[in-house]
C-alpha cells in the first residue's frame, strides 16, 4: 500500500471492507463483509430522529515485527455495552463486537500504517437505531457495523503542546445526562463549542462541571489530566466519557511510583499543576501548553513551547511503546493478530 503515512491527519478515508451485523426478533445476526460504504436505512429509523446511537473508537498499530497489534479492544466492547444499556440500544455481545474488530483490522490489514510512520489503524465501531417510530421509544431493530481508515494525529499539531479554551456558556453533558456514555448526542451538543473554539485560535474546548461551574470536566474530544509534583491528578465527573486511554495512564504513572488521584478538580487548581494534558484514543496524549479561562480574562500556562513536559513525555514513550510492541506489553493490553 502506498499512501503518505506520515502525512496523514484525522480524516475519513475509504478502505476495502467493513463489517455488519443486524439486531432483528430479538437476536443479532453472524457478520457479513460489506464493501460498500453506505446504509439504505428507514426514513423513520430512530437513530436519525432521537439520536439512538453509540459509537466506538480504538486503534490497532504495526509492530518493527510486522505484527498488528489491537488495544484494550476487550475495554471498548464493555464500554458499548454500557453506553446501549443506557440509551436502551441493543447490546452487542463483547464477543461479537471483538469478533467484528479483529476480522475488519485483517480483512484492511494493508492499511495499518507500517512501523515507525507515527499513524495508526483507527477503528470505528457503530451501534444505531434502525428501525423506525415515530414515537419516542427504543427501535426493534439495530445495526452494528465496524469500519476503519488509518490516521494521523487528531490535532495537527501531533506531540506538541495546544492552546485549549475553557468554555463557560455550552456544557456538553447534564450533570445526570449522558455524558459518561459514548453517544452521538454529547458530540452534537460539543460542536458549536468547539467551533467557537477553532475560531478562537484554540485546538479545542475545556468543559466545565454543568451544575456549578467549578471543578474541570474534560476536553471536547479527550479526558484531562494534570501532573504535579510526584502526582497524576484528573476528574471525575459523572458527566465524562471513562477513558481507556486515562486508565491506562494512571496504571503507568502508578508503575512509575507516582500516585494518583481521580477526584473533582476545581478550576483554580488549574494554576498548581506543572504539566496538564488531554488524552483519549484519538488525541493519544496531546500536552497542553496554555488553558485560557476567556470570560474570567484568565490565561494558565505550562512548560515549553515547543516541547511536552518531562512527565508527559515518558507518559506518552511508554504508552505509544507499548502500542507498537517496542516496549513490553505487561499489563495484558495487547491482542496481537495473527
Ligand atoms: N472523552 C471524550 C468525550 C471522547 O470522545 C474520548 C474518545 O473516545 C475520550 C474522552 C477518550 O476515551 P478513550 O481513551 O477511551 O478513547
Ligand atoms: C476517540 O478518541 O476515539 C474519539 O472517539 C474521539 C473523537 C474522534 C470523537
Amino acid at each position: 500500500m502506498n499512501l503518505d503515512w506520515e502525512n496523514l491527519g484525522f480524516n475519513i478515508m475509504q478502505t476495502d471492507y467493513n463489517v455488519r451485523a443486524v439486531f432483528r426478533d430479538g437476536k443479532w445476526s453472524d457478520l457479513e463483509v460489506y464493501s460498500e460504504q453506505t446504509i439504505p436505512i428507514h426514513i423513520g429509523a430512530t437513530c436519525l430522529h432521537y439520536g439512538q446511537e453509540s459509537f466506538e473508537g480504538l486503534k490497532a498499530f504495526a509492530g518493527k515485527d510486522g505484527q498488528i497489534r489491537l488495544f484494550r479492544h476487550a475495554e471498548n466492547a464493555h464500554r458499548m455495552s454500557i453506553s446501549a444499556k443506557g440509551i436502551l440500544l441493543a447490546v452487542v455481545p463483547e464477543s461479537l463486537f471483538m469478533e467484528a474488530v479483529e476480522k475488519v483490522v485483517l480483512l484492511n490489514k494493508k492499511y495499518v500504517p507500517p512501523y515507525g510512520t507515527g499513524a495508526s489503524l483507527y477503528i470505528r465501531p457503530l451501534l444505531i437505531g434502525t428501525g423506525p417510530e415515530v414515537g419516542v421509544r427504543p427501535a426493534r431493530e439495530y445495526t452494528f457495523l465496524v469500519f476503519v481508515m488509518p490516521v494521523g494525529p487528531y490535532f495537527k499539531e501531533g506531540f506538541k503542546p495546544v492552546d485549549i479554551m475553557i468554555c463557560r456558556d455550552h456544557d456538553r453533558a447534564a450533570p445526570l445526562g449522558t455524558g459518561h456514555l459514548k453517544v452521538g448526542g454529547n458530540y452534537a451538543a460539543s460542536m458549536s463549542s468547539v467551533a467557537e473554539a477553532h475560531e478562537k485560535g484554540f485546538a479545542t474546548a475545556l468543559y466545565l462541571d454543568a451544575r456549578e461551574k467549578k471543578y474541570i470536566d474534560e476536553c471536547g474530544p479527550a479526558n484531562f489530566f494534570g501532573i504535579k509534583g510526584n502526582t497524576y491528578v484528573t476528574p471525575k465527573s459523572h458527566s465524562i466519557l471513562p477513558s481507556i486511554t486515562n486508565r491506562s495512564l494512571q496504571a503507568l504513572a502508578e508503575d512509575m511510583g507516582m500516585s494518583v488521584e481521580v477526584r473533582p478538580v476545581p478550576v483554580e487548581e488549574l494554576a498548581e499543576f506543572e504539566e496538564v494534558g488531554a488524552c483519549g484514543t484519538a488525541a493519544v496524549i496531546t500536552p497542553i501548553r496554555k488553558i485560557v479561562d476567556v470570560d474570567m480574562e484568565k490565561t494558565y500556562t505550562y512548560g515549553d513551547k515547543y516541547q511536552p513536559g518531562p512527565v508527559i513525555s515518558k507518559l506518552y514513550q511508554t504508552l505509544t511503546g507499548i502500542q507498537n510492541g517496542d516496549l513490553e506489553d505487561r499489563f495484558g493490553w495487547i491482542k496481537i493478530l495473527e
